[in-house]
């Protein structure tokens, strides 16, 4: 018998499991992304948070294999070829071999949060945006030169007959990352990963790229993994948020319940952060203490306890906290939730640990079962 559930919620397309990108540098080892797990569905768009230098670009472009030979990565990236393209483990290919360069653009395609890093200089931006589309769409260059003014067209770049044949210096950032994601969405990718796409263009032309990037969804089925600073476009846009800090998710689960209930001490200060309608003029804006520590060589235990408001002495610096599931979708890093949680240490006023906790959660195992 099948059940609801079963019959609506859509497959799969995207999991990442346990994944782990050090640098060695003349500091210590950088564990810029540190056991990172989550998955995305066909038509859904995760969301991820976090402040800058937590691990958000670095774990995007793993998803690619985009970093140099000497980062020391490891963990699963699984696509599941629900489309019938086949199941595969990005992870295993070799990072400058024809298997992924298969994958790049048409099974996963990237807006970059520097949109030169897209562009080389020396072809115009015609030419980059088609050799995708040769590639992965149609073996004929007419064909492929219409559906490059196609996509021009629609992400705004209105004189594209004329753009089309122009190098990328001869664009304006602004208009370098309309073209940017042009090429990533020619190709109607299973998933797309889309790092701060739209950072560098201004409100109007925000909204219309996020609406565009919706509407290839719906039609398509496309899987989105969205990196942004703005909690706004979050709520806009999002199924489920994943909070990252310094190379970890803290907190996860569905957008409305992280924004009305959100559990990690970290996720609250960035969503106290956001101004507010009808907040008075003297009102100020909540500001997260303290900056984000480099994560080189850090000690084993909780890395936000020197920020975090609700510390518990004696706890928080005994070990790492665990993942736990609060619910099924709900995650959260953090020994406010943990029922094994070491036992404070007694304070001169006798005062016992906090009881900020609804739940007393179970751990999720840190890998994820196949
Ligand atoms: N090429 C690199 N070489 C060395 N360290 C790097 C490199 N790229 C990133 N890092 C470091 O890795 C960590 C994660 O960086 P990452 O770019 O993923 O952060 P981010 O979350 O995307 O931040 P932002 O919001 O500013 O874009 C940081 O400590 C950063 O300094
Ligand atoms: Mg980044």
């Amino acid at each position: 018998m099948t059940t609801i559930d079963e019959d609506t919620t859509p497959a799969t397309v995207l999991s990442v499991e346990d994944l782990t990108v050090h640098l060695p540098t003349e500091h210590g080892l950088l564990r810029a992304v540190d056991g990172v797990s989550f998955q995305v569905r066909a038509g859904r768009t995760l969301g991820i948070v976090g402040e800058s230098g937590s691990g958000k670009s670095m774990s995007a472009k793993t998803l690619l294999r985009l970093n140099p030979g000497r980062f020391r990565e490891s963990g699963r990236v699984r696509l599941h070829g629900t489309d019938g393209s086949g199941d595969l483990d990005v992870m295993e290919l070799d990072r400058d071999g024809p298997m992924i360069r298969a994958v790049r653009g048409r099974r996963i395609a990237m807006i970059f949060q520097e949109p030169m890093t897209a562009f080389s200089p020396l072809h115009t931006i015609g030419e980059q945006i088609m050799e995708a589309i040769l590639l992965h769409r149609t073996s004929d260059r007419a064909e492929a030169r219409e559906i490059c003014l196609e996509w021009m067209l629609r992400v705004g770049i209105g004189d594209a007959a004329r753009r089309i044949d122009q190098y990328p210096h001869q664009f304006s950032g602004g208009m370098r990352q309309r073209a940017m994601i042009a090429m990533a969405l020619s190709c109607e990718p299973e998933v797309l990963i889309a790092d701060e796409p739209t950072t560098a263009l201004d409100v109007t032309i925000q909204a219309q790229v996020l609406e565009l990037m919706q509407d290839l969804q719906a039609e398509t089925g496309m899987a989105i993994v969205l990196i942004t600073h703005d909690l706004a476009v979050v709520a806009g846009t999002c199924d489920e948020v994943a909070v990252m800090y310094l190379g970890r998710i803290v907190e996860q689960a569905p957008v409305r319940e992280l924004f009305a209930d959100p559990q990690h001490p970290y996720t609250r200060g960035l969503l106290r952060s956001i101004p507010r309608l009808g907040m008075r003029r003297d009102e100020r804006l909540h500001a997260i203490e303290g900056t984000v520590p480099q994560a080189i060589d850090l000690p084993p235990m909780c890395s936000f306890r020197g920020r975090c408001t609700d510390r518990i002495e004696g706890v928080c610096e005994t070990a790492e906290p665990r993942l736990l599931e609060l619910t099924e979708a709900h995650h959260v890093r953090c020994f406010l939730h943990d029922p094994e949680a070491p036992a404070p240490e007694p304070t001169a006023t006798g005062a016992a640990r906090p009881q900020p906790s609804r739940h007393d959660a179970p751990a999720v195992p840190e890998e994820s079962p196949a």
